[in-house]
């Protein structure tokens, strides 16, 4: 069975053709992907209507991609929210139509189930386990599972019993893990998305010199909060700012290369400690056999290295399993493959874009 996977819920315009066996594993055959990422990185955040537009510019190229000259698939999956109205509708209304046109079937997928079911992926999804890292098949994952996805829209606990089967634990009061890496970032004059500038800094960084906050770490619950993250950040800078505006600094208002390395290092580790502990205790109470994280988020090294040893050592006969990195920001590819395992084909009619869509 093949599937077109097609996703536009936020800045990127994404196509991905995945096969599916008869066991169940998923290939991704070709995926094609453009992102008006540049764009907003000039205006430092995302703006709707100029992500939609170029949407409407590359769809019909990035599905030209990853199909043949023969319109050779069996459905098509694509993304019908959360998302912006405007992006989602690019993709939605073209699946429509190519359904109706190709007559095939259109499963509406939720772009939040897709980040998770990138690890499903054959060769694609990294399992950690015994001190091995090796690429694995779809049906190596074993349920119950628990499932953090991380990106800049959404920081949401799940629990899996089963394929399709979708438990809600938590999530951000506030804002998501992204998006801290995100408005910190422009804080320190970094460009968007910050997340990966982030962690680059922090390499460099020592990150027990600031004390930053680690919302709700130790209650009892799957809630997390990175609001008074940003807050904390923008008074340290603030403060340290005023003494130090006459010596040589780098670009970012006054702040010298160090404390700008010292600062990322500290927010990278306040966000990953709460997003490790949370995603542990959970999967130590609901006895899961695998942790799965997905989300843009999950793309930082740091943060996956931190949940290999911390699981290891605290719960070792649970696997860690992450999608590739271009698997864990945004792509059709997950969509397809969310598609596959447990997308519910529906009449083109009934399919409408669902910006508001939640788990
Ligand atoms: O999943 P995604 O591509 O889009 C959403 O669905 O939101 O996630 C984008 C988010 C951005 O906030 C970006 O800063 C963050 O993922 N991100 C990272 C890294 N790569 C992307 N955050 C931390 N470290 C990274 N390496
Ligand atoms: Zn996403």
């Amino acid at each position: 069975m093949r599937i077109l996977g097609i996703e536009t819920s936020c800045d990127e315009t994404a196509a991905a053709l995945i096969e599916k066996d008869t066991d169940n594993h998923l290939m991704l055959m070709k995926q094609s992907l453009s992102s008006s990422m540049l764009l907003h990185a000039k205006t430092g955040g995302i703006i709707p209507e100029v992500a939609a537009r170029e949407q409407l510019r590359y769809i019909l190229p990035v599905i030209k991609d990853v199909l043949s000259e023969k319109i050779d698939i069996d459905a098509i999956a694509v993304t019908v929210g959360p998302g912006l109205i405007g992006s989602l509708l690019v993709g939605v209304e073209t699946a429509k139509t190519l359904a109706m046109v190709w007559k095939k079937p259109i499963i509406p997928v939720n772009h939040l189930i897709g980040h998770i079911y990138a690890n499903f992926i054959s060769g694609n999804s990294i399992r950690q386990s015994g001190g091995r890292n090796s690429k694995l098949a779809s049906t190596d994952i074993k349920f119950p599972a628990v499932a953090l996805i991380v990106s800049g829209g959404h920081t949401d606990l799940i629990l899996m019993k089963g394929h399709g089967s979708i438990q809600w634990l938590g999530g951000t009061r506030d804002d998501a893990a992204g998006e801290a890496f995100d408005k910190i970032g422009r804080l320190l004059g970094l460009p968007y998305p910050a997340g990966p500038a982030i962690e680059k800094l922090a390499k460099s960084g020592n990150p027990k010199r600031f004390h930053f906050p680690k919302a709700l770490l130790s209650e009892d619950n799957f809630a997390f909060s990175f609001s008074g993250l940003k807050t904390a950040v923008f008074r340290e800078v603030k403060t340290m700012k005023q003494p130090a505006r006459n010596a040589a600094h780098s670009a970012a208002g006054g702040l010298s290369n160090e404390t700008i390395a010292d600062v990322a290092a500290g927010v990278q580790q306040s966000i990953i400690d709460v997003l490790v502990a949370k995603t542990l205790k959970a999967a130590q109470q609901y006895k899961a056999r695998s942790i799965l994280l997905g989300g843009g988020v999950a793309a930082n090294e740091s943060l996956r290295d931190q949940f290999i040893q911390n699981t290891r050592h605290q719960i070792p006969d649970t696997e860690i399993f992450f999608p590739e990195k271009f698997l864990c920001t945004d792509n059709a590819a997950m969509i397809a493959a969310a598609g596959a395992l447990i997308g519910k084909p529906q009449p083109w009619s009934k399919i409408q874009a669902n910006p508001e869509l939640y788990l």
